[in-house]
């Protein structure tokens, strides 16, 4: 990776993200991001489920580095990162905090990045402009509508027979809706996977994954499809862990 150096998981560094993570959004320190970096590289094996995807995506679009990818809170840009090295530089990318763009920008200045919430529409986007979209670790920062709005945003932008990339966790719950008592919106794989289905897309695979320190984060991948009638069928059902 880029400019990347090595960074050194400790359990303080989880402890810190757990406990600031109920500020929600707050992603707009430097300090923030190089600690979320660190726990997403070293406690999440992000790296490695960025890796995953895009070999996913070299099977689903073989032979073709020149797709137009569009990704949703990118943040610090790990995922964006593997993406480009790996030869997709076709990328929009967006983030509700600037200072995660910022970060981004300085290992990919090529990369256009926007500032936005995922759960709004994307104005600058025009019907069909997209070939894969990407959300990876921002479930949880979805309002139950902004889901709604970000699945019809992904079903508008991506050309037919485009796919959405999206790992959703066994229970994505929002830190700050727990501290406050507040009730979800609790998402699983499956909520997420009828939601898409509702709105035409047609999950074409849903690969259980392992990742993590000790293996102990459970995601499924939900290859959705904008795709055509009668191809509803998740033709693939696999475990792998990511190494
Ligand atoms: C857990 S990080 C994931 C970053 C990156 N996708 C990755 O996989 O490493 C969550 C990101 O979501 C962003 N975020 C939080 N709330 C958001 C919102 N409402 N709209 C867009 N981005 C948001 C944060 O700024 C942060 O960069």
């Amino acid at each position: 990776m880029a400019n990347k150096k090595k960074r050194r998981f400790t359990w303080f560094s989880l402890a810190k993200w757990a406990v600031t993570d109920g500020k929600g959004i707050n992603y707009d320190t430097e300090e923030r991001s190089e600690v979320y970096d660190q726990i997403a590289i070293d406690y999440f094996h992000r790296d490695r489920l960025a890796k995953f995807l895009v070999d996913k995506t070299g099977e689903w679009f073989p032979g073709k580095k020149d797709i137009r990818i569009c990704e949703r809170a990118a943040g610090g840009g790990i995922v964006t990162n593997t993406f480009y090295d790996a030869g997709y530089q076709n990328i929009r990318v967006s983030d509700i905090s600037k200072t995660q763009l910022d970060v981004l920008s300085e290992k990919l200045p090529n990369i256009k990045t926007i500032e936005e919430d995922i759960n709004t529409k994307m104005p600058d986007v025009g019907d069909d402009e997209f070939d894969l979209m990407l959300e990876v670790g921002a479930t949880r920062y979805m309002t139950r509508s902004g889901q709604q709005v970000f699945i019809k945003e992904a079903k508008r932008a991506l050309a037919e027979g485009g796919l959405l990339l999206w790992p959703v966790m066994l229970v994505e719950m929002p830190l700050t809706w727990v501290k406050k008592g507040m009730s979800g919106p609790v998402t699983s794989p499956w909520g997420i996977k009828k939601l898409l289905e509702n709105e035409g897309f047609f999950i074409k695979e849903m690969p259980f994954l392992w990742h993590g320190k000790m293996g102990i984060i459970a995601t499924y991948l939900l290859v959705a499809e904008n795709g055509r009638e009668g191809e509803s069928r998740v033709t693939k059902r696999y475990r792998k862990i990511l190494k």
